[in-house]
């Protein structure tokens, strides 16, 4: 698998989701991730021809970071509750544009945004497109908790079937640590053909925040193919 086809894809599909999507003066989410980055670079050399008037909501301190040093207008979700349009990543989307999102740690606060958002526009490269969620996506569910909880929340996961892993911090001994100051927890349920049940199961236990299910959410995904072509998937 070619790194260099893998930036294409989420080039080409970033590059077309900002053209046919963003329009002057808009309230806009900004997601996390890598391919996101090419979304706000395209938005950026947009902005710099004629300015979009543009009022951006992060959804991560990553993406608080891309807003501001693009010298985009900065705005929160108390300020504007109602947003037009958000554009993020994924790391899997299934037939039915269910996701899996939070391989960046980032889902709670992603998910909050793209639940006020009268649009969530999903930009990805041709690795996440599945039929079913798990397809693809070999490295678990990821489950924001409160860091107490998260010794009797693992076990509650294995009784639910899943395969646990508590996400270690790079360059620093211990856990990852959230954007929210919580642990996340990698859950492999293999194949999931009704990501629905599921989650609804995972919300009930205590301790839990967010999963990194996204169903129902996504309106459209921009999918850039390994032919330099972009696959646009609707509800
Ligand atoms: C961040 O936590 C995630 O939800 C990202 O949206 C997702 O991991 C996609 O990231 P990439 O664009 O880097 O693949």
């Amino acid at each position: 698998m070619s790194e260099n086809l893998i930036e294409l894809g989420k080039k080409t599909a970033a590059e077309k989701a900002v053209e046919e999507n963003v329009k002057k003066n808009m309230i806009l989410g900004i997601g996390s991730g890598s391919t996101v980055v090419y979304a706000v670079k395209k938005i950026a050399e947009l902005n710099k021809d004629n300015d979009l008037n543009l009022k951006c909501i992060p959804t991560s301190f990553q993406s608080y970071q891309l807003i501001v040093e693009n010298g985009f207008n900065l705005v929160s979700l108390d300020q504007y509750p109602e947003i037009d349009l958000d554009i993020d990543g994924a790391d899997e989307i299934d037939k039915k544009l269910n996701l899996i999102k939070g391989g960046g740690g980032c889902l709670v606060q992603e998910k909050i945004i793209a639940s006020n958002s009268k649009e969530l526009i999903i930009i990805a490269d041709y690795r996440k497109n599945s039929k079913n969620l798990g397809e693809n996506w070999k490295k678990g569910v990821p489950i924001e908790v409160i860091p107490i909880a998260y010794v009797p929340i693992m076990k509650k996961l294995e009784k639910l079937g899943g395969k646990p892993v508590l996400r270690m911090a790079q360059a620093k001994a211990g856990p990852l640590i959230t954007d929210n100051g919580n642990f996340i927890i990698d859950v492999d349920f293999g194949i999931i053909e009704n990501p629905s049940e599921i989650n609804e199961k995972i919300l009930k236990i205590p301790g839990v925040i967010d999963t990194g299910f996204f169903i129902g959410m996504t309106s459209k995904a921009y999918i850039g193919l390994e032919d330099g072509k972009v696959l646009i998937l609707k509800k």
